[in-house]
């Protein structure tokens, strides 16, 4: 089997089913041991801790096939990034129905007075744009540069989702401190990649300058 079918035909719908692992366990603890006392809040920390979790691995790909080489890595990103978007939105549906009934003035008044819901909020939008524009329709009627440059919103989505978590935890709980360094050291390889190019690019310019 060649790279390409290997990628098509085993490795996405593995990697598809595998990110569907955390639905299954959940499906696993309602059927047996349950969510515990507070079943919205367990559910609702569970599917932002996911949602986090997949925009980390969504934003891994790009630094991962730079430092190993491995162009086909590629292929999994977008089904990466629509699983980050499907968590987010399981997540916002577990606070609008589950921990607040639909009651919508409640939710309107939650995303205008508290900090963090207005931060979650505005990454969710961010990311909307990005799911809508995820096909290879929207790739070609956008145009590969402008594509490109909507989809940075990934970017402020990522620090606004980190952003979020780091305002919700009382006390001092790691693990927004953890996803914030790693968020931290996959932009971090952005800005580097982007010094070292325009700096190539700089030498380019002043060498073909010199030779002319
Ligand atoms: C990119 C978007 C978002 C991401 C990545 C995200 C991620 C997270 C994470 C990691 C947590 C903490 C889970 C834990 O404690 O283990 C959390 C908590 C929470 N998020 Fe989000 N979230 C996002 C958007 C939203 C939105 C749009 C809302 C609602 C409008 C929201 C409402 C909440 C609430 C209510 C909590 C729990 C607060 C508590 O239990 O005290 N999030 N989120």
């Amino acid at each position: 089997m060649n790279a390409d079918r290997l990628i098509r035909r085993v490795l996405k719908p593995l990697v598809f089913l595998l990110c569907l692992g955390p639905l299954a366990w959940l499906a696993w603890r309602a059927a047996g041991p349950g969510f515990g006392p507070n079943p919205a809040e367990f559910l609702n920390r569970f599917l932002g801790d996911w949602a986090i979790r997949f925009l980390l691995i969504a934003l891994a790909v790009t630094p991962v096939r730079g430092i190993t080489g491995w162009a086909g890595l590629v292929r999994f990103r977008r089904m990466l990034g629509l699983y980050a978007f499907f968590y987010v939105c399981l997540h916002l549906s577990s606070y609008t129905v589950v921990d607040q009934f639909f009651d919508w003035s409640a939710i309107l008044k939650d995303i205008l007075k508290r900090n963090f819901i207005t931060v979650g909020m505005t990454a969710f939008a961010l990311l909307i744009p990005l799911a809508i524009t995820s096909t290879k329709g929207m790739v070609k009627r956008l145009g590969a540069a402008r594509w490109q440059k909507l989809h940075r919103l990934v970017y402020a989505a990522g620090i606004l989702g980190c952003g979020h978590y780091f305002m919700m935890v009382k006390g001092n709980q790691p693990e927004p401190l953890y996803h914030g360094a790693i968020l931290a050291v996959l932009l971090g390889y952005r800005v580097a990649v982007w010094f070292r190019r325009a700096s190539a690019a700089r030498r380019n310019a002043r060498e073909s300058m010199r030779a002319a």
